[in-house]
């Protein structure tokens, strides 16, 4: 067993066919919980709950697999309404898929690029929220929404400023959902530095040693250390934690300073 004990619970994890998406469906399940998880890839999705399911005790909640782009509002309906029809309760939302297609100053960017990444890393998790609550999440105990921000949300960078302006708006996105949807549902965020994934290979592949040199704690991310804050934010015992950025980051945000 994990720390965690989610067991009867229902989650929904968007993006969880690699990367940070797939460690938060693995632990999930592996703490008790019913988890499907979405990718735009159907047999990326399958491959992945299949994975997490051969890897687990048969003690460990279910984990199913299925296509939904983050960006498709009926897409999000189906999927949380299927949690509900099949499991009879929808307890955790993590808005988790993201993209970063747009480098270089915010000046000088493509307006339908900027759209995209706004559309999927702004936009989407208030979409997907907005089908949970539809289908009734925290009906049965109280809900929680986990969305997967970034530090860049909380910093000035080159090159990037397009995903970090649209991680800034989901930090306070989150705090306005707090506001909004309390008590029934608890909204917080997660801001993670460098993570092993795909997604940000670019910003440590071939100069893990720089990363690490500016990181107090050493060592870049695994999507283990994002799974296991998305899971303590998503906790019952976390029950009076709501409109919080929880930074999981080795220390990246301060180790930065002097360099
Ligand atoms: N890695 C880092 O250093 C880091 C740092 C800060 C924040 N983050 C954030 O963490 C989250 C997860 O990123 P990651 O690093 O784990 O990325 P990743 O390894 O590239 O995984 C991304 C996942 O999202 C899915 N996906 C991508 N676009 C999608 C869309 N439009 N609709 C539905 N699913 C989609 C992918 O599957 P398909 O390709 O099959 O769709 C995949 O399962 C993102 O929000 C990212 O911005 C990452």
């Amino acid at each position: 067993m994990t720390t965690y004990d989610f067991t009867g619970r229902t989650a929904v994890v968007t993006g969880g066919s690699r990367g940070i998406g797939y460690a938060t469906a693995a632990l999930l399940a592996a703490s008790g919980a019913d988890v499907i998880l979405t990718a735009r890839d159907a047999a990326r999705a399958d491959d992945a709950a299949r994975t997490i399911t051969d890897s687990l005790p048969d003690s460990a909640g279910s984990v199913t697999g299925t296509a939904a782009h983050a960006a498709d509002p009926a897409a999000a309906r189906a999927v949380c309404d299927t949690a509900v029809d099949t499991t009879g309760r929808l307890d955790i939302l993590v808005n988790n898929a993201g993209t970063n297609p747009a480098y270089g100053p915010v000046t000088d960017q493509d307006p339908a690029l900027v759209a995209k990444v706004f559309e999927i890393n702004t936009t989407a998790p208030a979409v997907w929220t907005a089908a949970a609550l539809a289908a009734g999440l925290g009906t049965v105990g109280t809900g929680a929404v986990v969305n997967i921000a970034s530090i860049g949300a909380l910093t000035m960078e080159d090159g990037i400023g397009v995903y970090n302006a649209s991680k800034a708006a989901l930090v306070h996105l989150t705090r306005q959902m707090a506001r909004e949807l309390g008590p029934r549902v608890r909204v917080n965020s997660v801001c993670p530095g460098v993570v092993r994934t795909r997604l940000s290979e670019a910003l440590w592949r071939d100069h893990e040693d720089t990363v690490t040199a500016v990181t107090p704690l050493a060592r870049i991310g695994e999507p283990s250390d994002i799974a296991d804050a998305v899971a303590f934010l998503a906790a019952p015992s976390t029950s009076w934690i709501t409109g919080a950025n929880l930074v999981v980051d080795g220390g990246q945000l301060v180790g930065t300073v002097g360099h």
